[in-house]
């Protein structure tokens, strides 16, 4: 007998920076365990792919092209997106790379533009989203509200991502209040920590393949990884954990 544990039928989501990488297997695995996801990202035609995939596949999904940290933006967006799905009772919060990788510095070097970069796309957009959508699922009665995180948060490195790590770090630390706030409305609030994505650099640049070697498991994340243990976190069965960093990096210590 096989039947899928884990439903969210009957929930809508909003997966941010979902039109690649992690967030785009987010938002398939959501529409395969039943939800409707309003599928976002900065570019159009990345959102519009994805639901494709998710409504070829017999899904229910909308593309909603924004820049979740622009504010007005966020407001209109997400008002039209839900009058054609329902309310949102489900948030991914994922967008967290910027176009073209964000320009990674010593701090020491980082220019003041690129570092506010990092804490409005990590931080602010964020808490400005949870602000969005918490109300009415503290309306409803029930809400999920999963951020997604790095290693880099807990761990130091010389990487050039300080700015981008002391907003994964703040995220989380409003993961843990929101969670102990919130818990009696039904809803959770947890973070998952990833560590290295497929795709990032070449397996062949002596960095990534000294960070791929480190990994247990011999290999980095995938978009499924981060889809199922979000689909888990969301269904009625996940309810009961809230207020957790979840790092899914196949056991490394690159970002513990
Ligand atoms: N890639 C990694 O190795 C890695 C490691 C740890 C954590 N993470 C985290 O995982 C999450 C996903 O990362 P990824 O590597 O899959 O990203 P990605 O670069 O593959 O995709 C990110 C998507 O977000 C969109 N985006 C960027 N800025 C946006 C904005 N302002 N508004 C809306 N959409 C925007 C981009 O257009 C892109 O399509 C991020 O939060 C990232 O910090 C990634």
């Amino acid at each position: 007998m096989s039947e899928s544990l884990f439903s969210v039928a009957g929930h809508v989501a909003l997966v941010t920076g979902a039109g690649k990488g992690a967030g785009a297997g987010i938002a398939k695995y959501l529409a395969r365990a039943g939800a409707a996801v309003i599928v976002n990202d900065l570019f159009a035609e990345r959102a519009e792919e994805v639901v494709e995939e998710i409504t070829a596949a017999g899904g229910t999904a909308v593309a909603a092209a924004f820049d979740v940290t622009d504010a007005e933006q966020v407001a209109e967006q997400v008002a039209d997106a839900e009058e054609k799905l329902g309310t949102i009772d489900i948030l991914v919060n994922n967008a967290g790379v910027p176009p073209g990788g964000g320009r990674p510095n010593q701090f020491v070097n980082m220019p003041e533009e690129d570092w506010q970069l990092q804490l409005n796309l990590n931080l602010i957009a964020f808490m400005r989203l949870v602000q969005v959508v918490l109300p009415r699922m503290i309306e409803a009665g029930w809400g999920r509200i999963i951020q997604i995180s790095s290693g880099s948060a807990t761990k130091g490195d010389k990487i050039g991502v300080a700015a981008y790590a002391a907003a994964k770090s703040g995220s989380e630390g409003l993961v843990r209040h929101l969670a102990v706030e919130n818990g009696q409305y039904g809803i959770t609030v947890n973070s998952l920590a990833l560590g290295l994505q497929e795709g990032v650099g070449r397996a062949d640049e002596p960095m990534i393949a000294k960070a791929i070697a480190a990994i247990p498991t011999g290999r980095p994340g995938r978009p499924a990884d981060t889809g199922a243990a979000v689909v888990w976190l969301c269904a009625e069965d996940g309810g009961q954990v809230n207020g957790q960093v979840i790092h899914i990096n196949g056991g490394s210590h690159f970002g513990r």
